[in-house]
């Protein structure tokens, strides 16, 4: 598949780390387990990027999602891919996810880019944990406390830089869009306390929002093309020393089948 094709994870800056450890990670489940089909959560899924990549696979997607809106255009971005059967869209969110999903009913569950907004991240990481039958995995996308300084800073934010550096929520300002970014021992801790084993760390988008006009349709001649840092992102992202530098930190954690939830 062409790097260009927008519907496809693993060829966007913005998800291609996240998608390949989450791929991986349901081969390596389809192995220990012999099955090849899973049930997956997708809570705060959104448009569905990923869900309906899942479904492509086919897996069964039960996408989580407050915000009408979204769901909409899930539902319509699953009409175009023809996986109707195996995407359902269900509106709730972090805190109201048992009323449209059983506990224990997930092979694996997604919290991308959430626990940014929640109003209580810990509730949320207990929420992927319960979700989780034994043995079933977590990835789990979010914001990276010290990156923002780094980024703020390199691009002459220097007074918004040293804001994110002090606020213990690591935003730049009021007018962050951001509620709240976490420190990767910080993510660890919420994953850990909510019966989870953290399996991998990986940093997303190290190099990706610091290369200017790094993922543009129409490089400059002699720009970075999108292929390029997608090599450099994939090479780079289970390294720790880069992880302070990522965008976001996706971590993959699993139910352990002897701890309780
Ligand atoms: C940044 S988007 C991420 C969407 C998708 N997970 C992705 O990675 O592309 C955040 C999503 O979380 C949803 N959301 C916000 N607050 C939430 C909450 N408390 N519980 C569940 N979802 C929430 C929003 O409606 C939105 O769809």
């Amino acid at each position: 598949m062409s790097t260009a094709d927008r519907t496809n994870p693993a060829s966007s800056l913005r998800t291609a780390v996240a998608w390949d450890a989450v791929r991986s990670a349901l081969d390596g489940l389809a192995k220990e387990t012999g099955r090849d089909t899973f049930d997956v959560v997708d809570l705060g899924g959104g448009t569905g990027g990923f869900a309906v990549a899942l479904a492509r696979l086919g897996h069964r997607v039960t996408v989580v999602d407050p915000s009408p809106d979204a769901l909409a255009a899930l539902e319509r971005r699953v009409a175009e891919a023809g996986v109707g059967g195996a995407v359902r869209a269900a509106q709730g969110d972090l805190s109201t996810a048992f009323d449209v999903v059983d506990p224990e009913s997930a092979d694996a569950v997604l919290c991308h880019g959430v626990l940014e907004f929640a109003d209580d991240p810990a509730e949320g990481c207990r929420t992927a944990a319960r979700l989780l039958r034994p043995g079933g995995l977590a990835s789990v996308l979010a914001a990276n406390r010290p990156a923002i300084v780094l980024a703020r800073a390199l691009s002459g934010h220097v007074a918004e830089a040293l804001a994110a550096l002090r606020d213990p929520a690591g935003r730049f300002g009021a007018h962050d869009p951001v509620p709240r970014r976490f420190a990767e021992t910080e993510l660890r801790g919420l994953l850990e306390s909510a019966g989870l084993a953290v399996l991998a760390v990986h940093g997303v988008r190290i190099f990706a929002d610091l290369v200017p006009g790094a993922g543009a349709a129409d490089p400059a001649p002699g720009a970075a093309t999108v292929r390029e840092l997608l090599e450099l992102e994939s090479a780079a992202c289970a390294r720790p020393e880069f992880l302070p530098m990522a965008t976001q930190l996706h971590v993959l954690a699993t139910r352990d089948a002897a701890r309780p939830v």
